[in-house]
């Protein structure tokens, strides 16, 4: 079973701990989510009604619609979650009106600089009265309401579209910033309140819509302003997840975040193995999202560097990696021969003395352990008393887990995510290779090897923004045609508002609580997607939720390649610039029609595509439609053959809303390996609005299979530059 999980990256050890302490189910149903499209017109219907009957048709002798029946979704789609055997999910699948039917599965959860790095200043110019207006869905860990980021002053009553509630359990009060609260029970949720005590919900909320708060920081560390990208939008909660997110209640907060009015829906989660378009609640949820005007923002997963990683791969949501920012948080090392070393981790903790001892691991294991669990101190190996006032030596640390509980201090390389610092529950430095060889070759050149390690200090990291190693990378497995991830935004070290009640490093013997902390992964990246786009949507109330999305994309900051392995499969369109977006000349809409066309092109035929679409749309007699010819503002192929040359034509087009009249110019970025040629070479627009068609003709020589060559269109008139990546890739999967 694949696991829905947030994508944060701190607390993946701790998570999956405890869902192995849940494991449980002796009964042999299992949770399913039968999926039934949108809702009949007919005002009549009773969805509930219709899903207890349903179910009591199928239902094997001695079972029970109160057993089988978990919950219906009635308010903004149509379907229910059952427990069911076997038996009875197939003769469910059997009756009418069912589109499909698919397992629970668990999903994985995935500041204050970040948003001038971006360019969105806090003396940038907004539309404050609109801003007010604008609702932010956060389905997540819950929130904690009290934080400064989320206090009313100032705030006017929610905005009059407002259909929303707050049900966010004892002593949870929404107020006009948080003008909504929902949470939703399963079995590894089953405390009643939209509350966060992870932590998780509270920082990604921040990130989008947090107040201006002023001089907060992680222990001096980060010292600035928090602020999320639109601090006047309110914020709507809908608690998916405890410590894991069950599928069922993530479809959940999808029906009553789109009937609750939300005008953006921020998704820092998802799960390990996607399942297919109309199999998957984020896919699904966000379908009807798109259809009521709503885009949904989805992390791609912490699972890089490995190629098709990236979740949510449905061309309807935007797909969030994440990238550095150019504050990077580091701590030194000093060494007793006056050497300094640089380590990856958020250490707040000031040591009281000059130097201490040095010990290896090696050194301080108990006897019965194996040398290399010593070697790299593993918890259960450490002696706690022999290293007790020492420098520990490690040949690994773990990333921010408890094996370094109850040690003084340890310094050691981190194998895999060095590219992040970790809150770390006692003074760690995580160094490089080179810089722990230098550690262990001055521990081996004295009788008294001493050392000590310097609180955190932020340093400048010119080399900003890359996409680190974890950032879960392109092509799409499902529709290789379609480039994923969208985008890239901020993911590491972002200090943003957090639960008061969970340590900051997540770990139980970690005795301090903080109100703000850094966290990195897709799941901080993703929430500054959704503010970006919220911020567009004050400019333009009216766009289109792939307009908002395609001014995004076509203005992004074009990223250095030589910083970032696997190019676009890393970041997409490039780094989010939410100023030039609401400025972005042309737009590529792609309409609900386009989506059905799509839809049928990759093999749904017409009846599953109407229960999808709710009315009576069917496909075309020749379902020739390919994917690659989604009107979407990136360009994508996968080529088959590897021994011939190849030629292949894309087909798109462009909506003016810069000026009334505008003549562009394309101009093709060279690859020496790709012959582009655009057709035609000029699109003049006589009015706002007005919508012209182009096509694209890529041609090269024969592509080896694990090769990927990408170049770009821009569209230029003399103010704007509309730019589209343009990739084509040959089998990257099989490596
Ligand atoms: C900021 O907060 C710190 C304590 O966290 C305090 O020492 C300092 O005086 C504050 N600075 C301002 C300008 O308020
Ligand atoms: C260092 O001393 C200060 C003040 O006495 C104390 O608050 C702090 O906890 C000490 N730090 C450590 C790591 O022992
Ligand atoms: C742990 O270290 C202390 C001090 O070096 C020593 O006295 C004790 O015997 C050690 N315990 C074990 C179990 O190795
Ligand atoms: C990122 O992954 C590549 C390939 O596995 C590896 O060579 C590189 O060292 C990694 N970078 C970091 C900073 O871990
Ligand atoms: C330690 O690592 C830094 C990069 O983080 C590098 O610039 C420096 O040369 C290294 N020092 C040693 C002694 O290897
Ligand atoms: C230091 O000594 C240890 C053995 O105690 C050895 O494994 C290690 O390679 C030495 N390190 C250096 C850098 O010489
Ligand atoms: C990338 O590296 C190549 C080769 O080292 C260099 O010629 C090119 O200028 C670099 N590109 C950028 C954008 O830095
Ligand atoms: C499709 O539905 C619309 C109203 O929803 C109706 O006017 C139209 O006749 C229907 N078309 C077909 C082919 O059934
Ligand atoms: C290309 O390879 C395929 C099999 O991989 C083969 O059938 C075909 O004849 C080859 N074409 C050329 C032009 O070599
Ligand atoms: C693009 O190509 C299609 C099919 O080849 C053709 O029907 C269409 O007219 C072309 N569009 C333009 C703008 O040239």
């Amino acid at each position: 079973m694949a696991k829905y999980i947030f994508y944060l990256l701190i607390s993946i050890f701790m998570l999956s701990r405890s869902l192995r302490s849940k494991a449980n189910d002796n009964d042999d149903r299992k949770e399913y989510i039968v999926y039934m499209g949108s809702l009949p017109d007919d005002v009549v219907y009773s969805p509930t009604a219709n899903h207890i009957s349903l179910l009591q048709g199928v239902l094997d002798q001695g079972s029970t619609v109160e057993k089988s029946l978990i919950t219906s979704y009635r308010r903004s789609f149509n379907g229910f979650a059952a427990k069911l055997t076997d038996t009875e999910r197939q003769r469910l699948a059997e009756v009418k009106g069912v589109v499909s039917i698919f397992p629970n599965r668990n999903f994985k959860v995935q500041t204050t600089r970040s948003w001038d790095f971006i360019g969105l200043h806090q003396k940038t110019e907004r539309n404050p009265t609109v801003e007010s207006d604008i609702i932010i869905g956060v389905l997540d860990t819950g929130i904690w309401p009290e934080s400064d980021s989320f206090n009313d002053e100032g705030f006017g009553s929610p905005p009059k579209k407002w259909k929303g509630a707050c049900i966010g359990g004892d002593k949870f009060k929404c107020n006009n910033k948080i003008i909504g609260a929902r949470y939703y029970l399963s079995e590894l949720s089953t405390v009643a309140t939209a509350r966060d005590f992870i932590g998780h919900g509270t920082h990604t909320a921040s990130i989008a819509a947090g107040n201006n708060v002023k001089n907060v920081s992680f222990f001096g560390i980060a010292q600035g302003t928090a602020r999320g990208a639109v601090p006047s939008a309110r914020i709507a909660v809908y608690k998916v997840c405890e410590v894991v997110c069950s599928e069922i209640n993530v479809l959940s907060g999808f029906d009553d975040a789109i009937a609750d009015g939300v005008d953006i829906i921020s998704v820092s989660l998802g799960g390990s193995v996607q399942g297919a378009y109309d199999a998957d609640a984020i896919t699904i949820g966000s379908f009807h999202g798109l259809s009521k005007g709503v885009l949904t923002i989805n992390s791609a997963g912490n699972d890089g560097i490995t190629a098709g990683t990236v979740s949510s791969p449905a061309p309807w949501t935007m797909t969030v990696a994440a990238s550095s920012i150019d504050r990077h948080i580091v701590d030194k090392v000093v060494l007793g021969n006056g050497q300094i070393l640089l380590g990856n981790s958020v250490n707040s903790f000031t040591l009281n003395g000059t130097s201490f001892p040095m010990i290896y691991g090696k050194d301080a294991g108990h006897h019965d352990c194996d040398i290399e669990n010593s070697r790299n101190c593993l918890s259960t190996c450490i002696n706690k008393t022999a290293v007790n006032g020492k420098i520990l030596l490690c040949d690994l640390i773990p990333p921010a887990s408890d094996a370094l509980g109850g040690v003084f201090a340890a310094v050691g390389p981190r194998i895999g995510l060095n590219e992040i610092s970790f809150v770390e529950p006692v003074p760690v430095a995580a160094v490089n290779f080179a810089n722990y060889s230098a550690a262990q070759a001055y521990f081996n050149s004295t009788k008294n090897p001493r050392a000590t390690i310097l609180k955190s200090e932020s340093i400048t990291d010119s080399d900003a923004p890359h996409i680190p190693n974890f950032s879960s990378r392109g092509p799409n497995f499902i529709t290789p045609d379609i480039l994923k991830p969208d985008v890239t935004a901020p993911g590491i070290d972002i200090l943003a508002a957090y639960s008061p009640v969970v340590s900051p490093s997540v770990l139980p013997t970690d005795q301090r609580r903080v109100k703000y902390n850094i966290l990195s992964g897709t799941s901080m990246s993703c929430p500054h997607v959704a503010g970006a786009a919220a911020y567009v949507k004050t400019f333009h109330p009216n766009w289109s939720p792939s307009a908002i999305k395609s001014s995004l994309m076509t203005t992004a900051w074009v990223m250095n390649t030589n910083q970032s392995s696997d190019g676009e499969f890393g970041y997409g369109a490039g780094h989010i610039d939410p100023v030039k977006a609401l400025d972005p000349g042309l737009v590529y809409e792609t309409s609900k029609d386009d989506y059905i066309k799509f839809l049928c092109g990759i093999g749904f035929g017409s009846s599953r595509l109407r229960l999808i679409t709710g009315d009576n749309s069917t496909c075309p007699k020749i379902t020739n439609f390919e994917p690659k010819d989604l009107n979407y503002p990136t360009l994508a192929h996968e080529v088959v053959q590897t021994n011939g040359s190849f030629t292949v034509e894309f087909q798109r087009r462009v909506k003016n809303v810069g000026l009334p009249n505008a003549n562009y110019k394309v101009k093709v970025n060279s690859n020496p390996r790709l012959d582009i040629e655009v057709v035609p070479g000029v699109l003049s627009f006589k009015s706002m609005n007005e919508e012209k068609s182009f096509n694209v003709t890529v041609k090269g020589e024969a592509l080896p299979i694990r090769t990927m060559l990408s170049s770009s269109i821009v569209w230029s008139d003399s103010i704007h530059s509309v730019r589209s990546p343009v990739v084509i890739f040959n089998s990257l999967f099989t490596d």
